[in-house]
């Protein structure tokens, strides 16, 4: 006969079997009553171990952390999460800035004056990069992937400025498919930002927070897996480079906003107008980005909404939030400001009336935990030293056509340390600024960019 304790005894090792790997954890994520999330902290906090899955499918190209175990010689000089979330908000700031300009210079729905520079939101956030190939043979780069802007750039040789980065710069003589874009190519004159030297077309990005990159705009092969080669490819040789920081080791960037000269544009014809990525839960694993149409099948989607003003940024039409599997009480007319996707963006930005009742309800249920300090943007921070395992109330962002982006258990707090693990969402100065649904609140989810389709989609677990 079994007693009552020993019943109870079968059950919390049950429970602990189920959180004792973090696989049977995504596991319950999805068998979960729609209220809670039950986590281990530690699941939350990076190992000092990279734990790289070996499996790389077509055309996929893995996502690492820029300041994680995964990154090849990871710098000394540790960034702090309060630099990151410092950087997090210059990068907002420019794309409200961009977003307000835009629309100052729209007038009947078309840009009637051209927009300073082929902008970028800002190069010193991103946190994600990956490895390209460039040129023949190939040489690899390690580039920051940003669904924000369009132009893609690297370091070139002959360097009149360049901050340090891990790969040998690249060098064009070196490399037979190189070669330069001309003034006369449409593509050159496409550019908002271009100059002419000698018939070869000249490039300047010039990102809000003052770094700015210059060079040649130039075309060379660019190898996206061993078997996957796009000729061709117009990129930015940055000769001249300022304002970024040495800290960023990165080697360029990879645009693969909505407008014409980004790397999706450019892939359309020989891939489709399709990708995806999964950005990893924390940053000792890794994740993906698929160029092309394997996507997603099983993903559930919501339509892209058209802006003229903007056209670099993927916005979608956010209109109610859940927490707890609860609606809270917003009217929808809140997010008419807009909102977009994005890649680079690490914290969610909502409109403050949306933000102070998703922090109210998350207030809530979260009573039973001792509070920490607030953190830069953050204001709901935990601490979490006394516990080995906390329950989250879910958090779900619901899109029009009543898609909902159920939010990952990674990605509901933005935890520095143990003792302060902060509510990952913050609100914008005002309801009528852009929101931004940030990378943290897309961790572990498949999303998925069909531009020949005009929608979005996310379907759930694709990396851990
Ligand atoms: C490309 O243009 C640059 C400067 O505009 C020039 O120095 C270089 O020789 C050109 N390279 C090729 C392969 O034409
Ligand atoms: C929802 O919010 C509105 C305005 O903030 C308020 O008037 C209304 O009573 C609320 N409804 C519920 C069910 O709480
Ligand atoms: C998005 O919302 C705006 C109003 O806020 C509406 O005009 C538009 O039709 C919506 N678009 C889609 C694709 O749902």
């Amino acid at each position: 006969m079994a007693s009552n304790s020993s019943l109870l005894q079968c059950y919390v090792l049950v429970l602990a079997c189920l959180l004792s790997s973090r696989s049977s954890q995504a596991l319950m994520g999805h068998i979960r009553d729609k209220a809670w999330h039950i986590v281990e902290v530690k699941s939350l906090l990076p190992s000092s171990v990279c734990s790289s899955p070996k499996e790389k499918g077509f055309n996929r190209l893995t996502i690492i952390h820029r300041h994680g175990p995964c990154t090849p010689q990871p710098t000394n000089k540790k960034i702090t999460d309060a630099q990151i979330l410092r950087k997090d908000q210059d990068r907002v700031d420019s794309m409200h800035h961009y977003v307000k300009s835009a629309k100052k210079a729209t007038i009947g729905g078309s840009l009637s004056v051209s927009l300073p520079a082929q902008h970028g939101s800002s190069y010193g956030t991103g946190n994600y990069v990956v490895k390209i190939g460039m040129g023949t043979p190939r040489k690899d780069f390690s580039v920051v992937f940003d669904t924000g802007s369009d132009l893609s750039w690297i370091q070139c040789k002959p360097c009149k400025g360049c901050h340090n980065q891990r790969d040998p710069l690249f060098d064009p003589t070196l490399s037979s498919t190189y070669s330069n874009v001309s003034c006369s190519s449409t593509y050159c004159t496409q550019l908002e930002k271009s100059s002419c030297s000698n018939g070869q077309c000249q490039y300047e990005v010039k990102y809000l927070d003052k770094s700015q990159t210059d060079g040649v705009f130039a075309q060379d092969t660019l190898t996206l897996s061993p078997t996957d080669k796009l000729p061709n490819f117009m990129f930015g040789c940055g000769t001249s480079n300022s304002g970024f920081s040495d800290r960023d080791m990165t080697d360029g960037l990879i645009g693969l906003g909505r407008d014409r000269v980004s790397l999706i544009s450019q892939a359309t014809s020989n891939y489709g107008a399709m990708f995806s990525y999964c950005l990893p839960s924390i940053s000792s694993y890794t994740g993906y980005l698929s160029i092309g149409t394997n996507s997603e099948p099983q993903a559930s989607f919501t339509s892209m909404v058209q802006k003229t003003d903007s056209p670099s940024f993927y916005y979608i039409n956010l209109t109610a939030l859940k927490v707890g599997g609860m609606l809270l009480n917003i009217s929808s007319t809140v997010f008419s400001g807009g909102t977009v996707i994005d890649s680079g963006t690490v914290i969610t930005r909502l409109p403050p009336t949306a933000y102070v009742k998703l922090r109210d309800a998350f207030q809530q249920y979260m009573k039973m935990y001792p509070k920490a300090p607030s953190l830069e943007i953050l204001d709901t921070c935990y601490d979490f030293s006394q516990y080995p395992r906390v329950k989250l109330p879910t958090i779900s962002l619901v899109f029009s056509g009543g898609t909902n982006l159920d939010v990952d258990f990674s990605g509901i707090l933005y935890v520095s340390q143990q003792s302060q693990a902060c509510l990952a969402f913050a609100g914008n100065s005002g309801d009528s600024d852009i929101g931004i649904i940030g990378n943290t609140q897309q961790k572990t989810v498949n999303v998925v960019y069909d531009i020949a389709n005009q929608k979005i989609g996310f379907s759930y677990g694709g990396c851990k």
